[in-house]
């Protein structure tokens, strides 16, 4: 059956981490096209990257993908967003239990909102269950080592940012 259809995979991605690469690759098995799309709120931003630089390392990852992966920013509602960008479904992943319930509050608002939009859960891959963008950015900063969690260049950026 041929792939059909637009996702949208909304969040920081500050940075993109494995276990977001591991749901993009996932969710093209199944939709045509991927859209990764970066929340902004420019007055509550306290983003390490640059909308720039995130967008940056995204397309990078995903430059092997035929143009079925795009990287975008957004502000506002996500939502109204992706009804601009042609998509049906919003992929999150789900780490552990305690993912749960913030992503239940969310899908169900969305909903709300807009019920045509569907939110779809995708476990992630058992290595990435314990890694965030907020614990990579930790570790790196404190010296710690983070290869195989995040690509190759998101990592070189990370050592970069942080001098190590
Ligand atoms: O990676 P994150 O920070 O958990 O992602 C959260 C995100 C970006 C999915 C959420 O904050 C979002 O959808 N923001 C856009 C604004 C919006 O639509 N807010 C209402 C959500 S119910």
């Amino acid at each position: 059956m041929a792939n059909s259809g637009v996702a949208i995979y909304p969040g920081s991605f500050d940075p993109i981490t494995n276990g977001h690469v591991d749901l993009v690759n996932r969710t093209l098995r199944v939709f045509e096209k991927v859209v990764v799309a970066i929340a902004t709120n420019p007055d509550k931003d306290r983003s390490l990257f640059s909308v720039e630089e995130r967008l940056q390392m995204i397309e990078e990852v995903f430059a092997d993908t035929s143009g079925r992966v795009s990287a975008v920013s957004f502000q506002g509602l996500l939502v109204d967003y992706a009804e601009r960008q042609g998509a049906t479904v919003v992929i999150r992943g789900l780490r552990a239990i305690s993912d749960f319930e913030y992503e239940f509050q969310m899908a169900m608002m969305n909903h709300r909102l807009k019920p045509k939009l569907e939110t779809f859960f995708m476990m992630t891959g058992e290595s990435e269950f314990y890694t965030s963008s907020r614990l990579v950015k930790e570790v790196v900063s404190l010296g710690g080592n983070v290869a195989g969690l995040v690509p190759d260049n998101v990592l070189k950026k990370l050592q970069d940012k942080f001098k190590v």
